[in-house]
């Protein structure tokens, strides 16, 4: 596993066995000159030269590995990496340069090397602070060395374990360090998100998530809760409890607080879809669709993982993690198309399909956030419906809100964090088609209006009455997301940098 440390020494002062390089364009930057100077002058009379004469000219996406002797028995390497001419709008700036740290963390990866460092690039066409940039790289080499091996025999207890050296560019203020640190604490929570979608569902069942919830919460000192199938009768769950009908794993309702000592702080909650395992239930998923539904937890992973790094950051404001977790199954006592389930607050649904299960547990997620803690905003975060990547692709999740202003907060952190969210039209028009002949709903949209997204988003909005509140369907964002290095194959973690930004600045 990679570590990922900040240093006060000037760059070429790291004893290090690998030097990153961010080069720009035609490689005629004025800091670009002035680390080719520096090769030039220690190790390689004409590396300009060299570096032409193999092609590399500092384009986005570019890479180049030049190595030195180092002693007698080993090398140093410089690894280059081009982010191109850098004058794009400065998120994508930002994404160049994350690929491009995944590219060199790759490489320091392969090559076993124990120690490498990275300069701060030219901030300026990235459009953030030193402190936020460094943030950024810090999250970015640790998502670049994420990986799912536990069960590849051969990897076991061979995992890499080099350094990483930040160089705060010779001012370091506490502010940078402390930036760093919370890059650190970001990275690894994203790669908890990750590793526990990765877990298939015979091993991240209802009862294992808890435990991992539970797990945090201890590490991290917040309140933890979690009840099962009994109490959510009680409590009138019918839409937990008609999910969970047909599987012999026991559901669990979980909840995490993080409470702030600030007086009359806002409260937020964070809602998360955990199907440990979605076949469908009596609506039974086609085979090839159901492969892969061991993601279908990613949004409570996400929750679970931002309330550990919340615990930790301790911003001024009360966050809620709220995650039904249950398997949906088809058995002789799962729910049947044609039920007919009350949820927490008196409405009622006509089940059209028992594989429209998400929405069944969010509403009494969402029910119990505002009748238990009132919220100011409630954010959800499920892998809802299919439909999303036929809208979207897989670059970003779903967001659906009527509220402009949240939309936008949203949307910016999604931009600064590189985990993007577009927002999707919820017009009244919508209503209609989850409109019921005999129930107050339909838990699936007449297929007349297409547009299953925003449907399930209509479906949504009747539980929560006073909060603001955005939903963001990641179905098209949790997993498999193509051409992105640092996110690798499988799960991608997604909501956890988006999450933790958005209550950092919620602060008052
Ligand atoms: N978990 C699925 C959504 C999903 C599909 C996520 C593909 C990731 C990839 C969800 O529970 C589901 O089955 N949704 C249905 C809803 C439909 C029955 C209204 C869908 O999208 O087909
Ligand atoms: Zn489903
Ligand atoms: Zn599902």
């Amino acid at each position: 596993m990679i570590s990922i440390l900040s240093t006060q020494k000037k760059f070429w002062e790291n004893a290090v066995d690998g030097y990153i390089l961010t080069m720009t364009d035609n490689l005629e930057s004025a800091s670009d000159l002035v680390t080719l100077q520096t090769i030039e002058k220690e190790y390689f009379p004409h590396v300009k030269n060299v570096l032409k004469k193999h092609l590399f000219t500092g384009k986005k996406g570019q890479l180049f590995v030049l190595s030195a002797p180092k002693g007698k028995n080993d090398i140093i390497q410089f690894i280059f990496v081009g982010l191109g001419k850098q004058d794009g709008e400065p998120h994508v700036e930002r994404e160049i340069l994350r690929r491009g740290i995944c590219s060199a963390v790759q490489i320091i990866k392969k090559h076993g090397l124990e120690s490498a460092v990275i300069g701060l690039p030219y901030a300026k066409p990235l459009g953030i602070s030193d402190a936020e940039l460094v943030k950024q790289m810090a999250i970015a080499a640790i998502m670049s060395d994420y990986e799912f091996s536990t069960f590849k025999s051969d990897k076991k207890d061979k995992r890499w374990a080099g350094k990483l050296f930040i160089e705060l560019g010779g001012k370091p203020a506490k502010e940078l360090i402390q930036a760093v640190e919370e890059g650190v604490v970001i990275g690894q929570a994203t790669s908890h998100a990750r590793n526990w979608s990765d877990l298939p569902g015979n091993i991240m069942t209802p009862t294992e998530l808890a435990r991992q919830a539970h797990a945090v919460a201890k590490e991290s000192k917040l309140k933890y809760t979690e009840f099962g199938r009994e109490k959510a009768l009680e409590l009138g769950m019918g839409g937990f409890c008609c999910v969970d009908a047909g599987s012999d794993q026991d559901g669990k309702f979980v909840t995490l607080e993080y409470k702030t000592t600030t007086k009359n702080a806002p409260t937020i909650a964070l809602v998360g879809k955990g199907i440990s395992f979605d076949t469908g239930g009596i609506s039974l998923k086609p085979s090839n669709s159901m492969t892969g539904m061991k993601f279908d937890m990613s949004g409570a992973a996400a929750v679970i993982a931002t309330l550990g790094v919340i615990a930790k950051l301790k911003p001024k404001v009360n966050v809620i993690g709220i995650t039904p977790i249950v398997e949906n199954m088809p058995s002789g006592k799962a729910a049947r198309q044609d039920d007919i389930v009350t949820f927490m607050n008196g409405k009622t649904a006509e089940i059209k399909s028992t594989d429209a299960e998400g929405r069944l547990i969010l509403a009494d997620a969402l029910c119990y956030a505002e009748k238990f803690y009132k919220p100011d905003v409630i954010l959800d975060i499920a892998t809802l419906t299919g439909a999303c990547q036929y809208s979207l692709g897989h670059f970003y999740s779903g967001l659906m809100t009527r509220d402009t202003k949240l939309a936008e907060q949203i949307a910016q952190t999604g931009l600064l964090t590189g985990d993007k969210v577009w927002l999707l039209p919820m017009d009244d028009d919508f209503k209609e088609a989850i409109r019921s002949d005999v129930a107050d709903l339909s838990n699936t949209g007449s297929s007349a209006y297409s547009g299953s997204t925003v449907t399930a988003s209509h479906f949504l909005e009747n539980f929560v009455s006073k909060a603001r509140w955005a939903h963001l369907d990641v179905a098209n964002t949790a997993c498999e997301v193509p051409g992105v290095n640092y996110l690798g194959k499988g799960a991608t973690g997604v909501g956890v940098r988006l999450f933790v930004e958005f209550v950092m600045r919620f602060s008052v």
